[in-house]
This record gives structure tokens, sequence and C-alpha cells, in this order.
């Protein structure tokens, strides 16, 4: 947790860009895994515990904001609830520790809202995305569960989103500091993943070393040797020599704070020499799109500046032929490079994603493409001292891709399907980093985790 007064600070701000009316946070509650008491580990909204820092279920909090007054809702620990997890102190007591005054027990919440229904006040909520939340608050408001987020408050929304994307310092150092762990959890993997073991063994070590570490996963590892799924969670496969394994994993700190790094690493300890050409393209790729970063520069213009690198790499290689600048304004990088090179960073991996990635990642001037792999880009809009983004380009070779364009004779011009042909079997390299935005540049966060040929092969001797 962070001190009292930046949670005060925070909300305050908050305020500021809201006019009038009532703001409703609803935290989160613990989420059955096959039957109620067997649970997910929990976990609490993030814009529950950037305002109101409490990492606990069952909570909800509101800012009135024509009365000026702020309040927790949530339940003291019955006698029985103390038995069976253990004393807990009072909801009173943990609000103070955010400098929230004022607390009720949870069914004043419904209370609350009847009263502003009641008084036709301007209840701000932000969309809701857990099922339990969206049919709690769709009864306290009256609406139907399906139609909920339409009313969702866009004014709350794009405030909450305003605020969060610059990161403080002190959430940078948090941010920072989860890097030791992810630097451990990438170098198990790039001394254990050899020959004759299975992804799982290294996926859960991994897991395994965050939750060690103090914290968590910031997300489900993905650890694979078809790297050309790009977000493959089957840890079945046996490795082989001369496989490559997409590792794209990360730690969070206790307080959440995401950590999201890519390495792609040779299971036979040594990469091919044809692994190692579409490896420094896309280390090429990643360089060059992080060397880009700073304010004013739109993040746009990272993910073309690393698509042009791509394509150039992959013209080098008799993949791709023709004009580099026409067969990027045609999209020919997609059929390699399907996705965006990245998105914020923050108390959420995508961060703040569930307010919704449009807000998040553009804006009035910077429209999001609707061209087939820039299309998927997160992050568009104009970068700002304090923004943290990841830059994960990659090339992956994607069979049902391959085979759909080729049918389609898409972008012929500018594609050798022949010599594609040839990396059919190659699965995928992704190499990914995080940057925070400084006032007149960047910075790559965390410990140096291994990536250039030599540096990765290194750690398998
Ligand atoms: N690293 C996983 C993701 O960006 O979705």
């Amino acid at each position: 947790m962070f001190k009292t007064e930046s949670y005060i600070q925070r909300r305050n701000q908050l305020k500021q860009q809201i006019g009038s009316g009532l703001l409703v946070f609803l935290g989160n509650n613990e989420s059955p895994m096959n039957y109620p008491d067997n649970g997910y580990r929990f976990r609490q909204d993030s814009t529950y515990l950037y305002y109101w820092g409490l990492e606990l279920p069952g909570l909800a909090a509101a800012i009135d904001l024509d009365e000026d007054k702020e309040i927790i809702f949530g339940n003291d620990f019955t006698l029985d609830d103390t038995i069976w997890m253990g004393p807990q102190p009072r909801i009173k007591d943990q609000a103070a520790r955010v400098g929230v005054k004022t607390t009720a027990a949870f069914k004043e919440l419904e209370t609350t809202l009847a009263a502003a229904v009641e008084q036709g006040r301007k209840i701000h909520f932000l969309p809701q995305y857990r099922h339990d939340n969206i049919i709690l608050l769709s009864s306290l408001l009256g609406v139907s569960p399906q139609q909920l987020n339409e009313q969702k408050s866009l004014e709350f929304a794009k405030a909450v989103i305003k605020q969060r994307s610059i990161k403080s310092d002190e959430e940078i150092a948090e941010i920072e500091s989860v890097f030791d762990i992810t630097y451990v959890m990438h170098t198990y993997a790039m001394k254990h993943a050899r020959p004759g073991t299975v992804e799982h063994e290294i996926a859960g070590a991994m897991e395994g070393i965050a939750l060690a570490g103090g914290g968590y996963i910031a997300y489900p590892v993905i650890f694979s040797i078809h790297g050309e799924t790009l977000h493959n969670h089957h840890y079945g496969n046996t490795m082989q020599t001369g496989d490559i394994a997409v590792n794209d994993c990360g730690s969070a700190s206790p307080g959440h704070y995401a950590s999201d790094i890519t390495r792609t690493i040779p299971v036979s300890g040594k990469f091919t020499e044809k692994q190692k050409e579409v490896y420094q393209i896309v280390l090429d790729a990643m360089e060059g799109g992080i060397a880009k970063m700073q304010p004013g520069v739109p993040f746009m213009e990272v993910h073309l500046h690393s698509a042009s690198v791509l394509l150039e790499g992959l013209k080098s290689l008799g993949l791709v032929k023709g004009n580099l600048d026409a067969a990027l304004a045609a999209g020919a990088q997609g059929l390699f490079f399907p996705h965006g090179v990245g998105h914020m960073m923050g108390l959420d991996v995508h961060d703040m994603e569930n307010l919704g990635e449009d807000y998040v990642g553009y804006d009035d001037e910077i429209k999001r493409s609707s061209q087939f792999g820039l299309s998927g880009l997160r992050l568009g809009k104009r970068l700002k001292p304090g923004f943290v983004a990841t830059v994960e380009p990659g090339i992956y070779f994607i069979p049902a891709l391959i085979d759909r364009w080729q049918a389609e004779n898409k972008l012929s011009d500018f594609i050798n399907y022949d010599a594609v042909e040839k990396y059919r079997d190659f699965g995928g390299i992704r190499i990914e980093e995080n940057v925070v935005v400084a006032e007149n540049g960047h910075r790559i966060l965390g410990k140096p985790i291994p990536k250039t040929i030599t540096d990765v092969e290194a750690m398998a001797d």
C-alpha cells in the first residue's frame, strides 16, 4: 500500500475532474472455482485499489461530489469469519489507512443508491466486468443486467483513465520493484528449458517463482514451443532439440503492479542460423520502436516503425518483396505480425482495459485503424511523461493464416508465398520490454534480462 496521503490526493484529483453526482466504486468479491468455498485467489478491482487501496472482498465505496463526502461500504468480520479466516481489522480502521473517515455496512450501499435514484441524481459508475457486480448494480439501479453497461459513465471512465495513465514516481518504483522476480522467472526458463523437458515444468516453476517472491503472476504464463499461437496457454509439449520457446510472463507486485516481459529461447541452448536471422530482425524492431519513444510521439508511430523494421528484415530473407513503404501501407506485415506492438501497463497488465480499450489507447486525434494487424494495436495516441507501455514486436508463421492469405492471393505483390512456405514450421519469435516515458525520452524498466543472441545463448552454458 502507498502512504495515506497518496489515496487522498488521488481522490481529490478525481473529484476536480467531474462536476456533480455520485461516484460509485464496486470492489471485487470472492470468485468460486468449483463450489462456493473453493475460490480463485482473490483479486481486487484495480480502480478500487487505486483510489481506496483496500484488498478485501465485499467492499464498495462512493464519493458524493455535491456534498463532498467519501464513504467505504463493507462489513466487519463476524465471529464465524474470524474462526475460519482469522482476525481482521474493523472496516473503520482499514478505511482510516486510506484517509476515509466514514464507513457503513455494505447494505447501506443500497440505501445510498436508492436515495440518489429517488432524487434523480446522476449516478456515475464504471463499466462492470464481474457478473456478480453486474447483477448487484443492475438490481440496485433497476436496469437489466444486459443493459447496465450502456449506462456507464463515460465521464467517470475517462477521468479515471486520464489519471491512471500517468504513473507517479511511487507507482513507477513499485512497477520497477517486480523486475527482480521477473528476471529470475525468465533466466530460470533460459537455464532449464531443455530437450525432453515438458513445457509445464517450466511454466509451473516460473509461476512458483512469482508466488515465492511474495507477489503474483501478472497474467497467465505464456510458455510454448508453438509461439506462433500468440497467447498459447497449453503447456503439454515435450521440448525437442531445434525448438524455440516463446516465454511471455511477468510477476506482479503485492500491490498488483504488473511486469510483462517476453523472451524467445532456444531449447538446445543454441539458435540455428535460420532462427538467429529471424530473432535479430525482431530484436532490431523492438529496439527501433523503443528508440522512438518520447513525449508527443504517437505510439502508432512506434508500432509502424517496428513494423517497417520487420518488413525490411523479412525482405532481406526473401519473404517480402516490392516497395516497403507500399507494403507497410497495405499491411503486408500483418501476415507475420498480426498484433499491436504494445499496450499500456500498470495495475493491470493491459492497463484499464475494462474501462474501454479505445478510451485508454486512442483519442479524438488518433483513431484505431481497421487494417488487419494494426487494428489489434491497443495504444495509438501520443505519449506523455509517466506513461508505461510494453514494446513487443514479433514474427510468427501461422499456418492457418498463411493458407488463408495464399488462397486469397492476398497482397501477393509484397509477399513471396513460395519462400514463406519454407518457414511454415518455424513457430514464432517475440521479444518484449516495458518502458516508461520520461520528460525527455524514455527508460527501459527493470533489471536487464538477457536478450541479445549471445547473451541468451550464454545463459544455457
Ligand atoms: N503479455 C500478455 C499480453 O500482453 O496480453
